[in-house]
């Protein structure tokens, strides 16, 4: 279990007083990383740093608010946390906007005919320069100390297409339906490009990157949907959120050490059939 000893690493993680985040946080804390915790949401993030502290971890959890989409921000965070003399080893690309399905406007704004360019502008700004800009900074200094890992989370989306039936809603005209919209698409496949670029970019200076593509996680949704999105998985269930920490332990520890440039799918076996 040697490999997976963490003890010696400092993580940082986007988007982290989200649904998965903080299980990302637990998975690396576990291994005895250093984790920083950062989030847009000043609120969001100091309620799920409060909720994790606790007497074992108290001198190496952290929380930053920092907005990915902004480089200054990113690089005044990684500023602060290299003057506490914390330098970032391990980097979890895991912010994103997963916008609400709306059903009782007039104009289905998630339908690609009516998708909004400032909507889309908003969202890739988040999604995927967001992981750029990450990358560059906390990427950039791991390759000049020679070691490191980025992680990205994208989504079972990063593989195949949403399938639309699963957000039809009865009673709505074929143009009125909502649906998954394009960016979320375009982010997850978006993102595994970057992956794998950043998989070469870095690899003789010691950096490696990877991306999990995690399934739905059940988090409340109404039985219909769950009902309709089960019967595509094998397993006929939905994922709990506690799930994918295995994977991110792995993925961002030494046990991977030969894995560069994959995109590890955990969906219950829906992309196989
Ligand atoms: N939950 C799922 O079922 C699921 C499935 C597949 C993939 N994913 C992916 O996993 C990741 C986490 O998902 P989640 O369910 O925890 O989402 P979430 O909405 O619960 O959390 C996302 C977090 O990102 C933060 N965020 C938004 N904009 C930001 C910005 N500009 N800068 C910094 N942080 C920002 C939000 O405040 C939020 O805390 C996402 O990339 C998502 O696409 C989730």
């Amino acid at each position: 279990m040697n490999k997976y000893n963490l003890t010696k690493k400092a993580a940082l993680i986007t988007g982290s007083s989200g649904l998965l985040g903080v299980e990302h946080t637990l998975a690396l804390l576990e291994l005895g990383a250093t984790v920083v915790m950062t989030d847009v949401n000043e609120k969001s993030l100091v309620a799920a740093y409060n909720s994790l502290l606790n007497t074992d971890n108290e001198d190496r959890l952290f929380c930053k608010v920092m907005n990915v989409t902004s480089k200054g921000n990113i690089q005044d965070v990684a500023n602060e946390l290299q003057k506490d003399g914390i330098n970032i080893d391990i980097l979890i690309n895991n912010a994103a906007i997963d916008p609400k399905v709306q059903v009782d406007s007039v104009v289905e704004t998630s339908r690609l005919e009516n998708f909004s360019v400032d909507d889309w502008d908003f969202q890739l700004k988040v999604g995927l320069t967001g992981a750029m800009l990450c990358s560059q900074v906390f990427g950039s200094d791991m390759a000049k100390r020679g070691e490191g890992v980025i992680l990205n989370i994208a989504s079972d989306l990063s593989v195949f297409a949403p399938d639309q039936r699963l957000y039809k809603k009865d009673g709505l005209q074929p143009d009125q339906q909502p649906v998954k919209p394009v960016t979320y698409s375009v982010i997850k496949h978006g993102l595994i490009g970057l992956t794998k670029y950043l998989a070469t970019y870095w690899a003789d200076r010691g950096v490696r990157c990877n991306a999990l593509s995690p399934g739905g996680v059940f988090n409340g949704q109404g039985d219909e949907f769950v009902q309709k999105l089960t019967q595509l998985i094998p397993m006929n269930r939905m994922a709990s959120k506690d799930e994918y920490r295995g994977a991110v332990q792995f993925l961002c520890s030494d046990a991977s050490a030969y894995m560069n440039g994959q995109n590890i799918v955990i969906d219950g076996g829906r992309s196989i059939i």
